[in-house]
């Protein structure tokens, strides 16, 4: 029989370390106060009742039920993107408008005994205010990456600023930055259309040895109607995968990244970003608003830019530092009747997006609301 000393010593060790491990995440410290509240009380309750066990089993079943909530985190994020739509005509339906304002759109979760397990919600203003608190976000890409923050904004801002919002972020091809003091939360747009944009952003956040808490990239649009060459497009990603991978302090099992890796971790100490990867939507061709984008933008040209994307090994299923928010399967699902131009999808797409982005973080930070 283990001394309850030992175990005391053991017990106290995760309720330290663990936590310091997390303090990496810097998501919300009210949050990680939370979780460390919660696991001290959990081995606190196992260590005052172990007496009354003779056997060490009853401690390695709590250490068991650990490594179950570790894969029950791999199989939820496997889930997140299991959402249904209901697409319905609007009461005021006139035949001479388009599907924007035609079409109701609503999602959720699956109803699946999987999906629901994992028990996702969608986010109040409150919890993603409380989650983001103090965090600095940073969306850059196209405009779909554009779409994926103004819906950010939209959830944490009130009508009026987001009116403002909405006319700044949309003026095309610029930068934009907006701070939200209740929550402390700084967002920049940054406006990169190609892959190589992306790099050298994520190059200067190592460089300058600063980088954001939540970063979320995407592009590959602009590239397919002005070069349309996949495999250009493909090994820009691959030096997009060796710059990402490159701040996080851990480096992914390629061996090429390792000085890299020690650098940024040099200086950047527990710390490290969420990263995402914004998807390209799927491209509905017939509706696609200039010949050249009919001609270019084929799904056979879509098809090869996907394969591009699965051999970068950019995305974390795939191995890779990013996590995939897949907008082709949002949108696909979502259909025809979620799109005027083919590409730009309505606003409950990109809601989504980000509902299952919030949702990661909070998988990823070991948190539950
Ligand atoms: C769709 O219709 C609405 C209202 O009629 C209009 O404001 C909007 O510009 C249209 N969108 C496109 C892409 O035609
Ligand atoms: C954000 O954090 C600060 C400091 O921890 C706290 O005072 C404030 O109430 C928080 N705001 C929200 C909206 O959670
Ligand atoms: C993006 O990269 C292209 C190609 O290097 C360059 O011409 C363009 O100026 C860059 N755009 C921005 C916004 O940085
Ligand atoms: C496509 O890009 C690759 C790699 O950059 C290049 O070698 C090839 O010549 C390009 N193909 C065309 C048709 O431009």
């Amino acid at each position: 029989m283990i001394g309850a000393v030992q175990l005391g010593v053991l017990a106290a060790c995760v309720v330290v370390l663990v936590p310091m491990a997390m303090a990496g995440y810097h998501l919300s410290r009210n949050k990680m106060l939370f979780f460390s509240g919660a696991l001290f009380i959990t081995l606190a309750i196992g260590v005052h009742l172990t007496p009354y066990f003779p056997t060490v089993n009853d401690f390695v079943t709590t250490v068991s039920s650990v490594v179950v909530f570790e894969n029950r985190r791999d199989s939820c994020l496997s889930h997140l993107h299991d959402v249904v739509w209901e697409v319905t005509p609007s009461p005021n339906f006139n035949p001479l408008d388009n599907n924007t304002v035609n079409y109701d759109k609503s999602w959720a979760w699956a109803s699946s005994s999987a999906v629901s397990a994992c028990g996702f919600q969608k986010l109040g203003r409150f919890d993603a205010s409380d989650l983001l608190n103090g965090s600095w976000v940073v969306v850059a890409g196209d405009s779909q990456a554009r779409l994926v923050a103004l819906s950010l904004l939209s959830l944490v801002l009130d009508s009026g600023p987001l009116e403002m919002v909405n006319k700044d972020l949309f003026k095309r091809h610029s930068d934009y930055q907006i701070v939200v003091g209740e929550i402390g939360m700084r967002l920049d747009f940054i406006w990169a259309p190609y892959t190589v944009n992306l790099t050298n952003l994520v190059t200067k956040f190592k460089r300058n040895r600063n980088f954001p808490d939540v970063l979320v990239m995407g592009s590959g649009l602009w590239h397919m109607l002005h070069f349309t060459n996949a495999s250009d497009f493909g090994v820009q990603l691959q030096s997009l995968r060796r710059s990402a991978a490159s701040l996080l302090p851990v480096s992914l099992e390629t061996g090429s990244n390792k000085p890299e890796t020690s650098s940024a971790s040099g200086s950047g100490s527990a710390r490290r970003p969420h990263l995402f990867w914004v998807g390209m939507p799927t491209l509905i061709n017939s509706m696609l608003n200039t010949e050249e984008k009919r001609e270019r933008m084929t799904d056979a040209m879509r098809g090869e830019y996907d394969k591009g994307l699965q051999k970068s090994k950019l995305i974390r299923q795939a191995g890779g530092p990013l996590w995939l928010l897949d907008i082709e399967s949002l949108s696909w699902n979502c259909g025809v009747r979620c799109t005027v131009d083919g590409m730009h999808y309505d606003m409950p797409v990109y809601e989504a997006v980000l509902h299952i982005m919030l949702n990661a973080l909070l998988i990823e930070s070991h948190q539950k609301l």
